[in-house]
């Protein structure tokens, strides 16, 4: 691959905003820091044609560690004995969106584990209590796989977006992911469900899993060019010591923001985090990730109690910039980049 070919490709994704499975996996295994540079202006340009410098904050409370799964790589996979559960009450919740507001956010995402205890009247009440205190605000929820009849609830009781990370594009990855009763299939219906229903969807991937090729990222890729999701989350994996997947290497930072550059690329609009797993793997990780295309960042509300259990890889940064009380650190930091904080639901610009 020359790099005069490699640019081309660069130049045909940004006039057309799309390429065929074998460009994107050349385009991946192909990657030198000039490409990445050359991604990263282009990604820059775009966002800032659509968003200016806004960086939008999502207020994150992780309301129950208690999950019904047991995915090889997850810190809080069921049959992980180590993890301390705990499980949000609704006061919690609300105390978690009452500091939020105070702060400024006008997002709160609601993230946990797949807990049977999160039943639908158990939600729409909470979602029907947030909602009638904090009408100016967007709920996004990212509490896994549900029935039909429950999203329709729960969209019903006013939740605006839904987070739901597709993990792998590629069936058999999936496959070698997720024990046998969780299929690649549900999870796609689920996708498409919730977008139906008329939420605001967010899928995403990890970078670097375990057997994760760059034939497989190309139908990530491939994936988001057709789905186009409003938001997608895409961090790198990070072992954990109490899953199989212990000794598995980390997924890199650098093709994270690679990746970052060509969603912003693929799909301008997308809102795009630097997530928490960049921001644990490296000092500056939440910079790279909004100067290489993201545009949110998800500072934690949880209550600091539960924080440390909410450990879904090893390291997962809880304080620090990456909590909410320490917003001013966050917004020096995005400063010092030329962003700035918005206070603001932040909802996608089409
Ligand atoms: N490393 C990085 N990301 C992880 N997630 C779960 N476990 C890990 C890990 N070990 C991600 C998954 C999930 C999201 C909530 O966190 O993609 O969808």
């Amino acid at each position: 691959m020359s790099e005069r070919n490699l640019e081309q490709l660069i130049y045909k994704l940004r006039d057309t905003h799309a390429l065929t499975l074998g460009e994107y996996e050349t385009l991946i295994a192909h990657r030198t820091p000039d490409a990445a540079g050359l991604l990263a202006a282009f990604a820059l340009v775009q966002k800032q044609q659509i968003y200016g410098n806004d960086v939008y904050i999502r207020g994150l409370i992780e309301v129950s560690n208690i999950c019904r799964n047991d995915c090889l790589y997850c810190g809080i996979r069921k049959s992980n004995v180590n993890c301390d559960r705990y499980r949000l009450t609704k006061e919690d919740i609300l105390e978690c969106c009452a500091e939020g507001y105070a702060l400024g956010f006008r997002t709160f995402v609601m993230q946990g584990g797949e807990d049977g205890s999160f039943s639908d009247a158990f939600l729409t009440g909470l979602l029907g209590e947030i909602k009638n205190r904090y009408p100016d605000c967007a709920v996004t929820l990212s509490l896994g796989e549900r029935s039909m009849d429950s999203y329709r609830k729960l969209r019903e009781a006013g939740a605006d977006r839904y987070l739901l990370r597709h993990e792998t594009a590629d069936p058999e990855h999936y496959a070698r992911l997720h024990p046998a009763n969780l299929s690649w299939d549900n999870r796609m219906q689920c996708l498409r469900n919730l977008r139906e229903l008329g939420f605001q969807v967010g899928c995403g991937f990890m970078v670097g899993s375990p057997y994760q090729t760059d034939a497989m990222l190309a139908k990530d890729l491939k994936f988001v060019e057709t789905f186009k999701p409003d938001m997608c989350g895409i961090g790198p994996f990070i072992p954990h010591k109490d899953t199989p997947f212990r000794e598995h290497p980390a997924g890199s930072v650098d093709l994270t923001c690679y990746l970052l550059s060509i969603l912003r690329l693929i799909h301008p609009p997308v809102l795009l985090p630097a997530t928490t797993a960049l921001g644990t793997l490296a000092e500056n990780g939440r910079e790279k990730g909004i100067l290489s295309g993201a545009n949110v960042v998800m500072p934690n509300l949880s209550p600091a109690s539960v924080r440390r259990k909410y450990m879904l890889y090893n390291n997962k940064l809880s304080d620090g910039a990456e909590s909410a009380q320490a917003l001013d650190s966050l917004k020096k930091r995005m400063e010092s980049i030329g962003c700035t904080v918005a206070v603001a639901r932040g909802d996608i610009i089409k």
